[in-house]
């Protein structure tokens, strides 16, 4: 038996976090999150939802045989097709689950899915016993949990131990649930199946209350809490990650329980995870903001001087936040950045590395020394162009001032081929948008623009994320650079790199969302 202290950690950045509108990674982002998951030593990653198409069901696959130490899980309806399709993904893992789903609230069932109780109850078990022949670890989740009839909802959870299930989900799906309320379902739900199943909690954010919801949760007894890194997920997110996890940590023993997590890879993960689905952390953000343990008063600043903890409860040790180190300049060789790489964490297969280090070299040309902010940032956007390159950026000339109208230039390559354009526009930035999309001769149109240094100081590095609608999807992409109209262009091609990438079937259906 488990330990009954212990709360589990379902990660699902992967899965629910990357529905947030406008992410689209791709399969080496994906991989590179999963293993940083597992240096966090989350207990569970939920990989992704295969049956939704082919890139999602080759990146779930690619992970199930290269990650090691977490359990990795795949979402499925419950359906033939879907689970089938998961454990494909799955069996090369070392120890895999599926978690199947259904909606169970009337308004779902209704007006969604036009099912009876009686139909639903019936998917469940025949779902969940298919599933429990691919693996003894299947996990159960009644979509809707919080606006469903209690009394149905205790069937359902019956129906789905009978056939299996070893892990019983409760969503908050619409994020609706106040803390008391979610807490006693919860307690109700523990009350009515067997000790050995474990239950689960999956709270969305849009009333704000998914960190406090799973905490209710683990108040009264559920031992899953399922979180995306940086609460990304559909609509306002999920469950934040690092809160939960400082929480029982920072409280464990007012709470009673503890978990397994790595805290010292909390930093780098939410930093990872904020580079390469271009969602940025508020600075406010807790645990993770850049302000988190910034002390503006002088009162403040006079007590954490003499002793840290008048002011702070948490240690940024322990999280992994260490100062914003200088490590390399532009006679830094390859085995110096591959060292300074591996010191922050990160590890490239052979080819990954060669263009970051051709990346980082470029840049160090022009940049008198970088930090290791700098170098995550360069892999970031490295690890997002690999796969979804179609058009190369070969060069950019930009000219404009206050009395010249704006005016871009560029050179793409697209594999043998050099397609060079130019545009006009209303600042430097919106000219070389506009040369780019000519020369790629894709229609799109510009959501967000986000821009942000890397470190501080004026030579510090420009770090652009642009969210496109290309063909009525929205993508995102990422552009480092010494000069912010470059970084620019670089976010504004990558993000149509990326929608291209989707378009020839190389990336997630998103349509069929859960
Ligand atoms: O929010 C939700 O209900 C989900 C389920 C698929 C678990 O994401
Ligand atoms: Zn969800």
């Amino acid at each position: 038996m488990s330990d009954p202290d212990v709360v589990r950690i379902f990660d699902t950045t992967l899965r629910d976090g990357e529905q947030a509108p406008g992410i689209a990674l791709t399969k080496a982002e994906k991989v590179e999150i999963a293993e940083q998951l597992a240096r966090l030593d989350v207990d569970i990653i939920e990989a992704g939802f295969p049956v939704s198409g082919e890139g999602e069901f080759q990146a779930v696959r690619e992970i199930a045989s290269s990650v090691r130490g977490p359990v990795i899980a795949a979402l499925a309806r419950v359906v033939p097709g879907d689970i089938e399709r998961a454990a494909e993904a799955l069996k090369g893992a070392e120890r895999w689950r599926i978690h199947t789903f259904i909606s169970t609230s009337q308004i779902h069932l209704q007006d969604m899915l036009r099912m009876s109780y009686d139909q639903v109850l019936e998917g469940i078990r025949d779902g969940v016993k298919l599933a429990v022949g691919f693996t003894e670890d299947v996990e159960f989740s009644a979509q809707d949990a919080t606006r469903t009839e209690l009394d149905f909802l205790l069937e359902c959870f019956r129906v789905a131990v009978e056939a299996g299930a070893t892990t019983i989900n409760v969503p908050d799906t619409v994020g609706y649930a106040m803390p008391h309320e979610f807490g006693e379902l919860v307690r109700t739900v523990r009350e009515s199946v067997p000790d050995q199943v474990v239950i689960s909690t999956h709270c969305h954010n849009d009333l704000g209350l998914a960190v406090a919801n799973s905490l209710a949760g683990i108040v009264n007894g559920a031992r899953q809490v399922e979180v995306a890194v940086n609460g990304i997920g559909e609509r306002a997110g999920n469950c934040s990650l690092e809160e939960i996890a400082m929480i029982v940590r920072t409280r464990s023993e007012a709470l009673g329980v503890r978990h397994h997590l790595n805290l010292k890879e909390i930093s780098r993960t939410s930093r990872l995870v904020s580079m390469t689905t271009g969602y940025s952390v508020q600075p406010n953000k807790a645990v993770v903001g850049s302000s988190a343990f910034a002390h503006e008063s002088g009162i403040h600043q006079h007590g954490v001087l003499s002793n840290r903890a008048t002011y702070e409860i948490m240690d940024p040790l322990e999280i992994g936040l260490e100062g914003n180190r200088l490590v390399l300049g532009k006679h830094s060789g390859r085995h110096a950045f591959a060292d300074a790489l591996a010191k922050i964490g990160i590890e490239l297969e052979a080819d990954h590395l060669n263009r970051a280090f051709a990346r980082f070299k470029e840049l160090a040309d022009r940049k008198i020394q970088l930090t290791d902010q700098d170098l995550a940032a360069i892999v970031s956007e490295e690890l997002g162009s690999t796969e979804a390159e179609v058009f190369v950026l070969e060069s950019l000339q930009v000219g404009g001032g206050t009395h010249l109208s704006p005016t871009a230039s560029v050179r793409l390559r697209r594999g043998e081929e050099v397609i060079e354009d130019s545009a006009m526009g209303d600042g430097m930035i919106d000219a070389a948008c506009g040369a780019i999309q000519r020369a790629a001769g894709v229609e799109a149109r510009l959501v967000t623009f986000n821009v942000s240094s890397v470190t501080g100081g004026t030579d510090a590095l420009g770090d652009v994320v642009v969210q496109l609608e290309v063909d009525g999807r929205r993508v995102t992409g990422r552009g480092v650079s010494v000069d912010v109209v470059e970084a620019s262009a670089r976010a504004y091609l990558a993000a149509i790199n990326r929608a291209l990438q989707i378009a020839n079937g190389n990336g997630r259906g998103k349509d069929v969302k859960p």
